[in-house]
């Protein structure tokens, strides 16, 4: 099992650039197969849920080069035939691939996208949809059989903005008859991008970023070549890893408007946050303060992808926080691994009070989800003395090299494969 050996107490500094979003990165590799020719994505991140989402393309068939951060799909032949059920099964984004694939081969067999520790992510927003749009369904043996004579556009309203099936609706709406609307829409960024990407292909879109997008469907269809955006939750991650350390960092390629949420609750902690000519700036507090109740929500609210890492922080916050999480049912669990830390941190039902400690003591513990495993980073970041953070394979799913990037950052953190063997850095 491999782990994160991390030695804490010491403010980080300096400056980074953040890798390629992974939300938006994993909506756009699907999208490719909307198109007969060749697709090359730039700043696509290096991370374990894009090379299984690469794998699913290489087994239908598509040709996949990856150098560096150039990565070249060509999707002109594929056959579902050998369609990676393994790596289906591995990563639930995979359901993603459902309304490019139906645009394409007009049906699709998926196995039920596995949940997940945060949560049993249901497809019913999906599937019902998609019905909308002239799919047949049938659910046999925890596999989704769909099949459809052709996509036909549609009015449609989701029951909740829900971001995958926004984006899954707006690639079948490529290649539907007519015009495809979705009411309800989700309005992150990583749905905008997936919009660009869309007419850099030659897909007419309207309203992207806002709860109406219209897709115009059948649009003939062109080899792109497009830059991914930057991830806003790395970036995110990292913001607040400087604010938990009482450091003072300066992210160079993230958009502001993509996490201002994030921003104003680091200033109401007491962080000093400011907009530079190449990107944002922040220098912590000695001590933060603890703030108002926290509510995750849809873009442009808190975002549920940066809740735990903001639960380490408010760990030794002054003062009392309540986190409310309205997103997914199950993403408290890395409270308990904090509290082996000496966070004091009481759960019910979807709220978490945190009081803030002193400090944070380093010592064992478990990852046992992707924002949760980052949660975990920053506290040992933070802790006094050393601290391992196991399972962190969860994390390497979203952070291309964590260690990397937090060592520029000035941080004492590696990456070992049996960390009872290892050795804090620098002892
Ligand atoms: C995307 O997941 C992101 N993943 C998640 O990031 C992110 O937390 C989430 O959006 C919310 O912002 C990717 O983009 C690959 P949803 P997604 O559909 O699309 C319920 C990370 O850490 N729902 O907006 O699955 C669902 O159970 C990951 O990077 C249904 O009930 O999120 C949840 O409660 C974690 N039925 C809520 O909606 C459905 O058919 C939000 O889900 C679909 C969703």
């Amino acid at each position: 099992m491999s782990s994160y050996l991390i030695s804490g107490g010491r403010p980080l500094g300096g400056q980074i650039t953040v890798h390629g979003s992974k939300n938006a990165a994993l909506p756009i590799i699907a999208a490719s197969l909307l198109h007969r020719g060749v697709t090359v994505l730039r700043g696509c991140p290096d991370i374990l849920d894009v090379r299984y989402m690469l794998e699913i393309l290489r087994s239908i068939g598509c040709e996949v080069l990856y150098q560096e951060d150039m990565l070249r799909i060509d999707a002109s032949e594929i056959d579902l035939a050998n369609l990676s059920r393994e790596c289906i099964g591995k990563m639930r984004s995979s359901i993603l691939l459902l309304g490019a694939m139906l645009g394409r081969c007009r049906s699709m067999a998926l196995d039920y996208p596995g949940g997940c520790t945060i949560g049993a992510r249901p497809v019913d927003i999906h599937l019902a949809a998609l019905e909308q749009m002239g799919v047949h369904i049938e659910e046999q043996d925890e596999a989704i059989h769909c099949e459809t004579r052709g996509l036909l556009g549609a009015r449609i309203v989701l029951p909740y903005p829900s971001v995958g099936a926004t984006e899954n609706l707006m690639m079948a709406g490529a290649m539907a008859e007519g015009i495809t609307w979705i009411g309800n829409a989700a309005k992150e960024p990583e749905v905008v991008d997936l919009a660009r990407f869309l007419e850099a292909m030659g897909v007419t879109v309207y309203g992207a970023g806002t709860e109406r997008i219209g897709i115009l469907g059948k649009c003939r269809l062109q080899d792109a070549e497009y830059t991914v955006m930057s991830d806003r939750i790395v970036a995110g991650t990292y913001l607040l890893a400087a604010a938990g350390t009482g450091g003072e960092i300066e992210i160079l390629n993230v958009a502001e408007q993509h996490i201002h949420c994030l921003l104003h609750v680091c200033e109401a902690m007491g962080c000093q946050v400011r907009m530079t000519d190449r990107g944002i700036f922040l220098k912590s507090a000695r001590r933060l303060f603890a703030v108002e109740d926290i509510h995750t929500q849809p873009f442009p609210g808190f975002p549920t992808d940066m809740q735990s890492q903001l639960m380490a922080v408010l760990a030794t916050a002054r003062g009392e926080t309540t986190i409310y999480e309205h997103i997914f049912e199950n993403r408290f669990r890395t409270a308990e691994e904090l509290r082996k830390m000496g966070a004091d941190i009481q759960i019910k039902n979807n709220r978490a009070v945190v009081r803030g400690a002193a400090k944070l003591k380093g010592c064992q513990v478990s990852a046992r989800d992707l924002r949760g495993g980052a949660a975990l980073v920053i506290a040992g970041l933070m802790a006094e003395g050393d601290t391992i953070v196991e399972n962190s394979i969860f994390v390497e799913r979203g952070y291309q090299d964590i260690c990397k990037d937090l060592t520029q950052l000035d941080a004492r953190i590696r990456h070992c494969r049996d960390a009872h063997k290892g050795r804090i850095i620098g002892k």
